[in-house]
């Protein structure tokens, strides 16, 4: 429908027109905009009345059909019963997969006098299409209080089909509970992927059980406190397999991530012998010791890691596992350690970055051994390269994901040249970690952290102005919220949220349609939204007061 500038900012003066003027509308709460939406002004509203009744095709233990029943619950105060079957009721709600829609995240509303309806190929794209419903009800809040839906007709389906969000519970454990709280929230605005940062120099957070010395040693950073955060614990692999099928009855896979050959000193100070020659006698504190490494040239490493995968690749369904790649400190391992250097010279390698080809090599292969792809954060800026001399060594089947700031474009151009695909969490845009504003949290901002605004996380464009042939490989969005300061899943949640809702946005709806003045008013209703399911948010009075 809206395809043009012109056309777009109609569209947002006219969604602006109707919150400001009407204070509510069955779109001021939409987030992320829909990408196609017709008001059908003229028509009478779907009333909900004692005779509706729910029509669908969806097996009764559908997942779906309990969260229809819970949005009609909440926001109607209407408890009805499912009916699988064709009926001649008046009054309608239609909850059906039609095989003929393309997509699997495409679906659609109609509301019209007497039918209800959403559809869409797959079960992922009615539960969009439900969350689409609860914020219609949720703007809509005088047609609302009467169970009563004002007609419209939308046909949605995403801009990326990567849209992630990534949690450290490394360096602060977060219980499994809060973890499916932060799940719940994140459903909501259509997120599809939760990113695991599951293992880093702070702790080791999931149960290995051919080496159980990891979590043994690895997951108590704190012998002082208690097992269960922030300092100390660990997920089960039954509780992990758990997470799995809670987060994707609401569509949302888990991609778990093991960070190596750096940020390895959980896994040091279990396995001493995985570091580097000249660092056997180094202490290896977790939370204290940093810029440590597996060594590239020692057997164990590879078998105990073909360990780790193997049963990382048993608990998570998912196609890609995160090995990290950030941050290696080549200078104060691998060009120190005589077994590395040994190994340099056999290869006839020139410098010690390439030994990276060498550890990702066979760290691949198990990888692909046990039936995934990889996943590393994308890492151009070589410390053995001359100043805008980028090295690019990436196998093309790994899929990479941009962060550095400033580096993005080069990134995208040499993932592009050299066929990976790619994620965009520049940290300009989707570092939920930096602060919201200038003196805002985190307290502990010790390496200095940019500050990234709710507006400039808004401007975030994932295809960089690009021409779309320069952009094709991009699959989507993530948003990092790194765990140094996040002590507990409030603090997580401040952090995210509203920042998370741009985010969402940014993954879904197409730039055409997207404005920031219209963001902001759908905003305050989801904010409102989240606070009274417990979720404490950043409230950005700045964007009123116009505070820098
Ligand atoms: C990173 O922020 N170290 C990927
Ligand atoms: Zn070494």
């Amino acid at each position: 429908m809206i395809i043009n500038t012109l056309k777009s900012k109609l569209i947002c003066l006219f969604l602006l027109t109707a919150t400001l003027t009407f204070g509510q509308s069955n779109t001021s709460a939409l987030l992320p905009l829909p990408n196609h939406i017709e008001q059908m002004t003229g028509k009478k509203n779907f009333a909900i009345t004692p005779k509706t009744i729910v029509k669908t095709n969806l097996p009764e233990q559908a997942f779906c059909l309990a969260e229809l029943q819970r949005i009609l619950s909440e926001r109607l105060d209407w408890d009805i019963p499912i009916k699988k079957l064709q009926s001649n009721a008046k009054s309608v709600i239609e909850l059906c997969t039609d095989p003929t829609m393309k997509g699997e995240e495409h679906y659609t509303i109609e509301v019209s006098e007497n039918k209800l309806s959403i559809k869409g190929n797959t079960q992922k794209a009615l539960f969009y299409g439900l969350k689409t419903l609860d914020q219609i009800l949720l703007g809509d809040v005088c047609n609302t209080a009467n169970r009563q839906i004002a007609p419209i007709r939308i046909d949605d389906e995403p801009r990326y089909g990567y849209r992630a969000l990534m949690l450290d519970p490394a360096r602060h454990f977060l219980p499994l509970e809060d973890v499916k709280f932060y799940i719940d929230q994140m459903a909501r605005y259509k997120y599809n992927t939760l990113q695991l940062h599951l293992t880093d120099d702070q702790g080791w957070r999931i149960e290995i059980k051919a080496h159980p010395g990891l979590t043994k040693t690895g997951a108590f950073r704190n012998r002082k406190t208690g097992p269960n955060g922030p300092d100390n614990g660990f997920y089960t692999q039954e509780q992990l397999k758990e997470l799995v099928r809670y987060a994707a009855d609401r569509h949302i896979e888990i991609i778990p991530e093991l960070d190596i050959p750096g940020h390895t000193v959980a896994v040091l100070a279990t396995y001493p012998e995985l570091g580097c020659t000249h660092t056997d006698t180094l202490p290896k504190e977790m939370g204290k010791t940093v810029n440590l490494m597996l060594c590239a040239n020692n057997e164990k490493v590879y078998s105990v890691y073909d360990d780790i995968i193997r049963e990382i690749a048993e608990i998570f369904p998912s196609s890609s596992i995160h090995l990290g790649g950030d941050e290696a400190a080549i200078e104060k391992n691998w060009t120190r350690c005589d077994r590395c250097q040994l190994l340099m010279k056999q290869l006839g390698y020139t410098k010690e970055s390439q030994l990276m080809n060498y550890f990702f090599g066979k760290i691949l292969t198990s990888v692909g051994k046990y039936g995934k792809k990889a996943m590393l954060w994308c890492e151009l800026d070589n410390i053995y390269m001359p100043a805008n001399e980028y090295l690019f060594d990436y196998p093309k089947d790994v899929t990479l994901v941009t962060w550095r700031n400033g580096l993005t474009p080069k990134c995208i151009e040499l993932t592009g040249k050299y066929g990976n695909p790619l994620i965009m969490a520049p940290g300009e845009y989707a570092y939920l970690d930096y602060p919201q504003l200038k003196g805002d949290l985190p307290e502990f901002n010790n390496w200095g952290m940019p500050v990234t605004t709710l507006e400039t996380c808004y401007r975030f464009d994932p295809g960089y102005e690009l021409p779309d042939t320069q952009q094709s490989h991009i699959l989507g969005i993530c948003g990092t919220l790194w765990g140094e300061a996040m002590k507990d899943i409030n603090r997580v949640t401040y952090m995210t949220y509203p920042r998370g809702l741009a985010l969402a946005e940014a993954g879904w709806t197409h730039m055409e349609h997207r404005c920031w003045d219209s963001f902001k008013e759908r905003m305050y209703p989801n904010l409102m939204n989240l606070m009274k399911q417990g979720v404490s948010v950043r409230v950005p009075f700045e964007i009123v007061r116009n505070v820098q």
